[in-house]
């Protein structure tokens, strides 16, 4: 009896073993790939929403705008209320967001971004659009 469970303790340990061999096979395989990160993500790179949200993160806009909250200028969830989510208002914001704005949301002007392309702008106004829920239509 005895040698029959030492014999299936080896079994068990040997496939244990071999298991444990493979696994680090594969992730030696894996770190061939290089490790994953989120930029490289295939899905985020081709969401707008998810790299407008990069580029306004990027960029200087959290010094004036929060999320939820007003700061100097409208908090992005009341921008993305006030629009509905279309390419119109995509263009619109985009171009504010580019050029300026004023007089929308009170005397306090927004600073023009000329360096940022109408592209990228369409992608941050794409993310303040989505704030509210609101998916594009
Ligand atoms: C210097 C402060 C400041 C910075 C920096 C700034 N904004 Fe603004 N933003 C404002 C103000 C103030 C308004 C309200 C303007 C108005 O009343 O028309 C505004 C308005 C907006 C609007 C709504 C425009 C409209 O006509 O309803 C959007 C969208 C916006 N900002 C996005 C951004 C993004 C994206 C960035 C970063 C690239 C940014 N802002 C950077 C101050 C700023």
């Amino acid at each position: 009896m005895n040698k029959i469970k030492n014999t299936l303790i080896a079994i068990v340990l040997f496939i244990v073993v071999i298991s444990c061999g493979s696994k680090k096979a594969e992730s030696a395989n894996a770190e061939d790939y290089g490790t994953p990160d989120e930029s490289a993500d295939p899905v985020a790179a081709l969401d707008p929403v998810a790299q407008g949200e990069s580029l306004v993160k990027a960029s200087d806009c959290k010094t004036c705008h929060h999320p939820t909250n007003k700061i100097i200028g409208p908090s992005h969830t009341d921008v993305a209320k006030k629009y509905d989510f279309t390419q119109a208002s995509v263009t619109l914001l985009a171009t504010k967001i580019v050029s300026g704005g004023s007089g929308v949301w009170g005397e306090i002007p927004m600073t023009p971004h000329p360096d940022i392309t109408q592209a990228d702008a369409e992608k941050m106004a794409r993310y303040v659009l989505s704030l509210d829920g609101e998916k594009e239509h």
